[in-house]
């Protein structure tokens, strides 16, 4: 059978510990030599598109909230994302030439396939061309309603996840968006671009370089975290508020690490960005509630660790997901994190936020793949 948990305790553990492998068959798949990335969809979905919306919910909706940053910063793609739940009741005008994408590892979630569905028919009753739907889903699930719901599919092929709480089909969605970023931007040139965004076709070449070589970084990196996390989840015994902060393409992943924690190990956290900090979560600081501060170099790296030491003047405990350097010697702990293009970090920095809440609520002697009022799939409104 599948479903089997080899050596682990909890399947989400051992779903952690597959990402590396689900990296490496990505990147067999779909960065083949000689390319710039290969992508199993039909040409008309890149042809003329001008915007992106996004539709999901919960983890899913923060791959696409990473997936947004990367079509506008690699492809010059204006690009916005939507609760699924929200667009229904309060879609935004119809603008021309937008792909709208789903995202559910399920493809079964019912708020996604409403909206989505919503989205096809209100397109459909438009007599303009330039309006037609463009529906595009990304899924575990290719078998799923989302399949039958949509014309063209993006499978992230990731294999069975058992643990309520996404981990490896959150990666796989993520590479999902790599792909399609650097898809858009090589049709588009691979040029910065005049309006803003943009990559040259050295720079893209330059990070797919990169991805080739991440399974292998992936790899020790969960093998160290794994370590790291687990020494120090009795850290959070009694804690009852977590604060997660991170900027730019890791604003996503900071919301990411406190809903993985709300979820499994119920503990209350919040995904902050950073520079947000100080108009009000500030007030709940002190040495009872930990920071974990994701601090990568590049755009933004100074000001996320000007904003920790914001955090440690109020007596925060600081973890640090960030280099080993002395600018990060600030950090009460820290998860050390290879150099990587900032851009690609996201497929780095989540790491500490599934582990750090897996060894919590597994040493708080939960039940991690079943965690109470959570289902794997949604199918409800
Ligand atoms: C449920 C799960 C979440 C998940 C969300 C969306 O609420 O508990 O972990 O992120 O559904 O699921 P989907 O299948 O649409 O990605």
């Amino acid at each position: 059978h599948v479903a089997d948990k080899r050596s682990f305790r909890h399947f989400m553990h051992k779903e952690i510990h597959e990402q590396p492998e689900t990296v490496a068959l990505w990147v067999a798949r779909h960065l083949p030599e000689g390319a710039l990335v290969a992508l199993p969809l039909d040409e008309s979905v890149y042809e003329g598109v001008e915007r992106i919306q996004i539709l999901a919910c919960g983890t899913s909706r923060h791959a696409a909230q990473v997936g947004a940053h990367l079509l506008e910063q690699l492809a010059g793609l204006p690009t916005a994302v939507f609760y699924a739940s929200e667009f229904r009741y309060a879609p935004p005008p119809l603008e021309p030439h937008t792909l709208t994408i789903g995202v559910t590892q399920s493809g079964e979630t019912a708020d996604t396939l409403a909206a989505l569905a919503m989205e096809q028919d209100r397109r459909f009753l438009v007599a303009d061309p330039a309006y037609a739907p463009r529906l595009l889903g990304i899924t575990n699930r290719p078998e799923s309603s989302l399949g039958r719901l949509v014309p063209h599919l993006l499978d992230i092929g990731a294999g069975i996840e058992v643990g309520v709480a996404a981990t490896k089909t959150f990666l796989g969605q993520l590479l999902a968006f790599y792909g399609l970023a650097l898809a858009f931007a090589e049709r588009r040139g691979g040029t910065a671009h005049p309006l803003g965004g943009g990559r040259t076709p050295a720079q893209l070449r330059e990070l797919v370089e990169q991805l080739r070589a991440l399974p292998a970084v992936l790899q020790r990196l969960v093998d160290d975290h794994d370590r790291c996390c687990a020494e120090l989840a009795h850290l959070f015994a009694d804690t009852q508020d977590v604060i997660f902060l991170g900027r730019g393409i890791n604003y996503p992943i900071a919301m990411e690490g406190a809903l993985k924690l709300k979820e499994i190990s119920y503990i209350h956290a919040e995904g902050y960005p950073a520079g947000e900090m100080k108009h009000g979560p500030i007030a709940l600081l002190d040495a009872r509630v930990p920071v974990v501060s994701i601090a990568v170099p590049g755009t933004v790296f100074e000001k996320v660790l000007s904003n920790a030491q914001e955090a440690k003047a109020r007596d925060a405990q600081l973890i640090g997901v960030a280099p080993a350097c002395p600018d990060t010697e600030l950090f009460d702990v820290l998860l050390p994190l290879p150099e990587v293009d900032e851009l690609l970090s996201p497929l780095l920095t989540v790491i500490p936020m599934q582990l750090l809440s897996y060894h919590i609520a597994a040493h708080r002697g939960l039940d991690v793949d079943q965690p109470r009022n959570l289902a794997k799939s949604v199918t409800v409104e």
